[in-house]
């Protein structure tokens, strides 16, 4: 905390405040509200948290107005092409770049928690086989709390290190497995020797009955994916995994939350709510009218895709996808693929005109990863659960920080009132 203040002034009754700032290493500084309400009988109001930091955090740092990420303050750029997915997960989990020991141990940890209990498969057959992926998700990881009694005691640090390795090994089975059901097909195990989006590929693809061939660029573009999905701060998912976590909640319940926040459309869902959205506009004649349609204030309709809470600039995640997404695509010889087509077409478009320009709303990275994802023959209902694998390292990072926080409290908001003043209860009878 530094010892400068910041003066709120109470026009009421003259009266002045000074709270601390509370400084970072970089970025714009808080003011510690803290004791506003006791000073000044008041608190404050930011409903959708457009202006409040809710902690402190080491792990990852975004300026929205120049567009840059960096996570333990490496630039995701960098991380993208010059790291892997498993060597991001090790840098988020623990602050540094790991040395080849730790990289192999980490890799080790990682490979060998990739099964899933046999009690926890049967879980499965509970659902039906049309349920969203995300909802199998959900039960799943939920379900991960009813295991592992042994190595949950969130204050010990081996625990928590444990519950990282876990998740992040078993998210791609667990996700791999929910597509497999939903199919009707065999549930495909981890293979040891693939690298992780290898190996989650495979498990998506292979069937019993045939050899199975992972397409390298494929991999290449999924490993990409995932980093520049690995963390993001303070998201509405993160923040209700710390939210869950306050509570001193089992760390697999609270990743369940997160996955049931990052299902909604505004957040981790946009990448499938992007496909929807193009097969709905169906045509590139049809893009104007549904710009119109995006536009106005009546109308629902939103371009998915586009738009950030906190990149008011360009979103970096998706300067970098972009060249791939065009790469695979040519890869795969798709680059006069209708729907393809109307997302460039799209693109170009929303970037020229003036309702976009001036709202500074950009293609974000989930209009570039749906399309690659598309491309690499991922259904559209598993875009969101890629998303889930990827994040899975930042809601564990972010949980395990929070934890190891002397300082940690329940998270718990206040609110303004807005409902009756004292009124008496009416019986039945006269109402
Ligand atoms: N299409 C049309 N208009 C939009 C859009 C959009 N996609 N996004 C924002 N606007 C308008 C909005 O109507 C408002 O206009 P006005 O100032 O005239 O009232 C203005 O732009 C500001 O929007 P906002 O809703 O106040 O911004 P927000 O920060 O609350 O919402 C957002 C951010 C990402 C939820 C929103 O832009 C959106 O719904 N985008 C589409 C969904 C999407 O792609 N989400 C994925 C985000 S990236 C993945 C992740 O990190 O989760």
């Amino acid at each position: 905390m530094t010892s400068e203040a910041f003066k709120i002034s109470n026009p009421q009754d003259d009266s002045s405040t000074e709270l601390p700032l509370v400084d970072g290493t970089l970025g714009t500084p808080g003011v510690d509200v803290r004791g506003l309400n006791t000073k000044q009988g008041v608190f404050t109001y930011d409903p959708a948290f457009t202006a409040t930091c809710s902690c402190k955090s080491d792990i990852t740092f975004i300026d929205g107005e120049n567009g840059i990420l960096m996570y333990r303050g490496y630039p995701v750029d960098q991380l993208a092409e010059h790291s892997s997915y498993l060597e991001v997960c090790y840098l988020l989990l623990n602050g540094e770049l790991p040395n080849a020991t730790e990289m192999e141990d980490f890799r080790h940890a990682i490979t060998h928690h990739t099964m899933l209990n046999e009690s926890l498969v049967k879980f499965y057959d509970g659902f039906h086989y049309d349920a969203h992926p995300m909802a199998i998700l959900t039960g799943i990881v939920g379900s991960l709390s009813a295991f592992y009694h042994d190595t949950t005691d969130i204050r010990n640090p081996e625990h928590r290190e444990i519950f990282a390795h876990r998740m992040i090994a078993k998210m791609p089975t667990i996700a791999a497995a929910a597509y497999k059901h939903s199919i009707g097909q065999p549930k495909i195990g981890p293979k040891n020797h693939l690298d992780y989006a290898a190996n989650f590929l495979r498990m998506c693809f292979a069937v019993p009955a045939e050899e199975y061939e992972v397409d390298p660029v494929a991999a290449k573009a999924l490993d990409v994916l995932f980093i520049l999905h690995a963390d993001h701060e303070q998201n509405a998912s993160t923040s209700t995994v710390r939210m869950a976590g306050s509570t001193g909640a089992n760390p697999y319940a609270a990743i369940s939350s997160g996955i049931a926040a990052l299902w909604g459309p505004a957040h981790g869902g946009a990448n499938e709510a992007v496909l929807n959205m193009l097969n709905q506009i169906g045509d590139v004649s049809q893009v104007p009218k549904y710009l119109e349609k995006a536009k106005d204030k009546n109308d629902p309709f939103r371009l998915m895709g586009f738009g950030h809470r906190v990149y008011k600039n360009f979103d970096p995640r998706a300067k970098i996808i972009r060249g791939y997404c065009h790469e695979v695509l040519e890869h795969y010889g798709m680059q006069n693929n209708k729907l393809f087509e109307l997302a460039l077409e799209l693109e170009r478009i929303a970037l020229e005109d003036d309702y976009f320009v001036e709202r500074k709303l950009y293609p974000n990275v989930d209009f570039y990863s749906g399309i690659i994802y598309q491309a690499l023959g991922i259904p559209v209902n598993m875009f969101t659960p890629m998303f889930a694998i990827a994040r899975t390292v930042g809601w564990a990072a972010h949980w395990s920080e929070m934890m190891a926080d002397p300082g940690m409290r329940i998270a718990r908001p206040r609110q303004v009132y807005t409902g009756y003043k004292l009124r008496d209860y009416v019986d039945i009878n006269n109402r």
